[in-house]
């Protein structure tokens, strides 16, 4: 059947899910796919109509026009129109990271302490329960979209300026002292499976945008870990994408904390990145799984 590449969007990862999409249009055109590329919902809703889609790879990232966040899930649903990833649910609680956050501390995953910070609300008052440093981030961007590094009380006024720039709620968080990793998800039979972890080691203090996309010396290790850390971290990262109600594929972000080796998952995105700087291509060759192969699982997950 035909394959939509959809791609794209209007969320302010649009020049990602541009990147991420060429890359995996190319991968199932490789394989003999009848794959075609389509920039945004509206132009996929036509090309539905006008009876050209059998199934939606999807590598949209992002809310608000973005694929990420439900929205795409629940139309491809209404119309019959199979979709890579996550269902409505997985999606949208996932692009959500502070409800994301509540999903997890009712299970018992460990997250790092936050509060929602209300539009208006008293930032020194609650840096002061949350502890200096901190992160201040939109609650529902990508790529550290919006996202700063707090270290003393002087900057808190500007990080929470950047955040409100975009949609929706913000959040404060403890900053976790250590390492950035990355766990992986694939489905697998019946299931999904945690591949090796990855850790991230950026040049500049942390992985932000220009780490992850521009940056040729960030630094990424896989497996990230070695032993029952290792193990550890990919129990928790598969026990957290299945909480979320995830499906299909998904990586998980975790920090661990340098002094005490504890873990604290941070995110789960649906629709991870495939630029040539992503992590998920990364854990699948270290496993043996190409790119083209890569997209080809993705594309078959749950479609049985
Ligand atoms: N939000 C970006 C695309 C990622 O998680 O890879
Ligand atoms: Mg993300």
């Amino acid at each position: 059947g035909r394959v939509a590449v959809l791609m794209g969007g209007t969320s302010s990862e649009r020049e990602v899910s541009l990147d991420s999409g060429r890359n995996v249009l190319e991968a199932l055109q490789s394989r003999g796919v009848d794959a075609f590329a389509v920039d945004g919902i509206p132009a996929l809703v036509d090309a539905i109509r006008a009876g050209t889609v059998d199934r939606v790879f999807n590598i949209l990232h992002g809310n608000k026009g973005g694929g990420e966040d439900g929205v795409l899930q629940g139309l491809c649903e209404a119309l019959g129109v199979p979709v890579t990833g996550s269902g409505v649910l997985g999606s949208s609680l996932s692009m959500d990271k502070i409800r994301t956050k509540q999903v997890w501390l009712s299970l018992g995953l460990p997250t790092p302490r936050y509060v929602r910070l209300a539009k208006g609300a008293d930032v020194h008052d609650a840096a002061r329960g949350i502890g200096l440093p901190l992160i201040i981030k939109p609650s529902c961007e990508g790529s550290s979209v919006g996202v700063s590094r707090v270290h003393d009380e002087a900057g808190l006024d500007e990080a929470v300026a950047l955040a409100a720039r975009y949609p929706g709620e913000m959040l404060m968080e403890q900053l976790v002292v250590g390492d950035e990793l990355t766990v992986a998800v694939l489905a697998d039979g019946a299931g999904h499976r945690a591949l090796p972890s990855i850790r991230i080691v950026p040049k500049g203090e942390w992985y932000d945008y220009n780490a992850k996309y521009v940056a040729e010396d960030t630094q990424y290790l896989c497996p990230g870990l070695d032993g029952a850390a290792e193990d550890e971290i990919r129990r928790i990262a598969l026990a957290a994408f299945e909480a979320a109600g995830c499906s299909g594929w998904g990586r998980v972000d975790v920090m661990r904390d340098r002094a005490t080796g504890d873990f604290f998952l941070l995110e789960v995105n649906t629709a991870p990145g495939m630029t040539s700087h992503s992590l998920v291509p990364k854990a699948a060759r270290e496993v043996g799984i190409g790119f083209e192969e890569l997209c080809w699982r993705v594309l078959e997950a749950g479609m049985d």
